[in-house]
C-alpha cells in the first residue's frame, strides 16, 4: 500500500487497543516495565520465563512475520535474566535467549533479526544436556548492533560501539569502535571529536514527544475518511 489510509480516529483506537494489551497482557509477564513504553503490535512480543525487565521508554517494533522473542531459562536460582535498559530499541525479528544474564544498555539499538545469547544451549560433547557453556552478555550505553548480527556468550561491548550487519561477535569489544565480520574484529575507531546524539536526547521528554506525534498524526490523516480506508482494504485501486 503506497499510503496509510487509516482515519485518525481508527489510529487512536488501535493505539488504545495496544495500550490495553500492554497493560493487561504484557506487563504481567514482565518483572518490571518503566514508563512510556512503545511496543508496536505487542501481541507479537513473545516473552518466555522470569526475570525480564524493561526500563523507561523502551521501544519494540514487531511484525506478524517477525516476532520479537525474549526467553529466559531458570536452571538455578537467579539464573536466566534479561534487562532492557532505558530508551533501548528492539527491531522486528530480534531474539534474546538467557541462561545467566543479558543486559541491553541504555540507548542501545538492536536492528532487525539480531540474535543475542549468553549460552550455547547444548554441551560440546554432551549434546542432549541443555544449556552447555553460559556466560553473561553486557552491551553498554548506546551500542548499535546491525541487521542480522549474532552476539555470543560472555561478550561485553563498550559504549557507543557499532557492530556491522551480519557480524558474529564471539569476543568482547571496547568502547567507541566499529567491528564487523565473522568472527567480528575492529575495523576502525569512532572519532571522539564527533558529538554523539543518543535516543534519550529525542525521547526523554516523552509526554511532549507523544503530544507532537499526535499532532502530526492528526495533520497527516486529516484527508483520510472511513469510506476511503474501507475501499482501500476491500477494493484497492492503483495509486492507493
Ligand atoms: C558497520 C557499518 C555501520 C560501518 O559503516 P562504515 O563506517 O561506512 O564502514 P566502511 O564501509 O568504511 O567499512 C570499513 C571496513 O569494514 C568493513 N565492513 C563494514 N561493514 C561490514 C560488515 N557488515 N561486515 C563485514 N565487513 C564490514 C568494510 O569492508 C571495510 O573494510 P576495508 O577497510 O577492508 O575496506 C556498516 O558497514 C553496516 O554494517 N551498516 C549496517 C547497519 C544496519 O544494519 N542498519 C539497519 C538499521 S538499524
Amino acid at each position: 500500500m503506497r499510503k496509510d489510509h487509516k482515519p485518525y480516529a481508527l489510529k487512536r483506537l488501535l493505539g488504545a487497543i495496544e495500550k490495553f494489551y500492554i497493560n493487561h497482557r504484557t506487563t504481567p509477564q514482565l518483572d518490571a516495565l518503566g514508563p512510556a513504553p512503545l511496543i508496536m503490535k505487542p501481541w507479537h512480543l513473545k516473552l518466555h520465563g522470569a526475570n525480564i525487565r524493561f526500563g523507561t521508554a523502551v521501544h519494540v517494533i514487531t511484525a506478524k512475520d517477525r516476532t520479537v522473542r525474549l526467553t529466559t531459562w531458570q536452571h538455578e536460582d537467579g539464573a536466566g535474566a534479561i534487562e532492557i535498559q532505558d530508551y533501548a530499541l528492539l527491531c522486528p525479528g530480534v531474539r534474546i535467549d538467557s541462561a545467566s544474564r543479558v543486559v541491553i544498555g541504555t540507548n542501545t539499538m538492536l536492528a532487525a533479526g539480531v540474535y543475542v545469547t549468553d549460552a550455547d544451549w547444548h554441551g560440546i560433547y554432551d549434546r542432549p544436556k541443555p544449556i552447555g557453556k553460559t556466560a553473561p552478555v553486557v552491551l553498554a550505553d548506546n551500542v548499535w548492533v546491525g541487521d542480522g548480527a549474532i552476539i555470543g556468550k560472555g561478550v561485553s561491548i563498550g559504549a557507543n560501539s557499532i557492530i556491522g550487519a551480519g557480524a558474529v561477535v564471539t569476543k568482547s569489544l571496547p568502547a567507541n569502535v566499529i567491528a564487523a565480520g565473522n568472527p567480528a574484529v575492529v575495523v576502525r575507531e569512532l572519532d571522539p571529536s564527533q558529538p554523539m546524539q543518543r535516543r534519550e536526547d529525542l525521547l526523554k521528554d516523552h509526554n511532549q514527544l507523544s503530544h507532537d506525534i499526535d499532532l502530526l498524526e492528526q495533520l497527516m490523516r486529516k484527508e483520510n475518511t472511513w469510506w476511503r480506508w474501507l475501499r482501500s482494504k476491500l477494493a484497492p485501486r492503483s495509486g492507493d
